[in-house]
């Protein structure tokens, strides 16, 4: 049986990759620290249906405690770990950027430093395109500089990306570091678009559209995301021999078993296209608040997903309404008419 440690299992993500391996036969060890970013009740309800398999397990505890996570992965004895636990969430850094420093780089070196003791196959870490900040040329290319973060939240994402390298290469630990795009579906986050524009118009409030709607996010549906990290799961990076270049369409390390890799659909949608679905979905019209754009926000984001499509033979193919439909049916079964 293939063994795998994830942490944030208790998260959006996390919840629905560690539900995919449980449904392929995978020995799963979840760790999260619960905290109180957002309502910790869905939190415990992702457990709570994961603990319902019996090839689940928990740890709950914060990355930054070394020694809980040490003893957690000991006894799991992995194969592979993915690193999913984070504080995500591009506009809350602006207000609380400690906890940033705190999770993703404290948090992420910690994993690191377990990873290398445990002796993993390979180590899959979370990493966002946040990082391609002020980038102006699309689509976001891995190869493409990202020196340029507009947040904490990048910046703390770069510095995990690059631990991650100077761990693959000092240590032989092989790193593949993901780059997501806006993550969305069933059992999403309360503090992303989707879940507050959905909220927000079944109660009739308005919601707020920055840049006045003239912003274009590569909307990455939670399924076609699982899929690909699973497929990346089998793909781990391999230090390049001496003297020889990696082929010119991959992102590996030349000294290294590194490489960064985009998943995201590849495909942008407007918000107020995206809006609209959601309109269509509910059956209801939203209120529109129009406002200017948000400081740290960036008006487009735009996946390569060559490499993605090199590497795994996979392209995610959900569409918008699709992926809106099924959150919508998922939210009015978790608001049970509480909205
Ligand atoms: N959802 C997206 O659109 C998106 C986009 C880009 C990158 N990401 C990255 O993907 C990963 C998963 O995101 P998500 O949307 O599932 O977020 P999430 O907030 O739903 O899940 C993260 C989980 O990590 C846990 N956690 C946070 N800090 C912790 C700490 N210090 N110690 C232990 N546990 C801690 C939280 O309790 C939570 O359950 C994150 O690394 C995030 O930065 C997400």
């Amino acid at each position: 049986m293939r063994r795998a440690f994830v942490t944030g299992t208790a998260g959006f993500i996390g919840f629905h990759l560690a539900r995919a391996l449980l449904a392929e036969g995978w020995r799963v060890y979840g760790y999260d620290g619960m905290t109180e970013y957002y309502d910790v009740a869905l939190k415990r309800r992702r457990h709570a249906i994961l603990l319902q398999s019996p090839g689940f397990s928990a740890t709950e505890a914060m990355l930054e405690d070394q020694a809980a996570l040490q003893a957690a992965v000991a006894e799991a004895a992995p194969e592979v770990i993915v690193h999913l636990a984070a504080q995500a969430g591009v506009r809350y850094s602006l207000e609380a950027p400690r906890a940033y420093l705190d999770s993703n780089v404290t948090g992420s070196f910690n994993v690191l430093e377990t990873a290398r003791a445990a002796g993993v196959r390979h180590l899959l870490m979370a990493s966002t395109s946040s990082v391609y900040g002020g980038n102006e040329t699309m689509p976001f290319r891995e190869s493409d500089k990202a020196d340029l973060p507009l947040t904490i939240y990048a910046a703390t994402k770069k510095a995990m990306e690059a631990m991650g390298h100077s761990h693959a290469h000092l240590w032989g630990v092989p790193v593949t570091c993901f780059r997501f795009f806006t993550v969305y579906g069933p059992w999403g986050r309360p503090d992303l678009a989707l879940f507050r524009f959905v909220a927000a118009i079944e109660q009739g409030r308005p919601i707020d559209i920055y840049n006045h709607g003239q912003m274009w996010r590569d909307f990455t549906y939670v399924d076609d995301l699982v899929r690909a990290i699973r497929l990346l799961i089998d793909c781990p990076p391999a230090r390049p021999a001496p003297g020889a270049a990696p082929p010119d369409w991959d992102t590996l390390s030349p000294v290294a078993p590194f490489r960064v890799v985009n998943i995201g659909a590849g495909r942008p949608v407007r918000l107020l296209d995206f809006v609209e679905a959601i309109e269509g979905a509910l059956g209801r019209t939203a209120i529109r608040n129009y406002m200017d754009m948000q400081p740290g926000d960036v008006p487009a984001t735009h996946a390569d997903t060559a490499l993605l499509e090199r590497l795994t033979g996979f392209r995610p193919e959900t569409d918008v309404a699709t992926g809106i439909a099924a959150f919508v049916a998922w939210y009015r079964d978790w608001t049970g008419g509480r909205a």
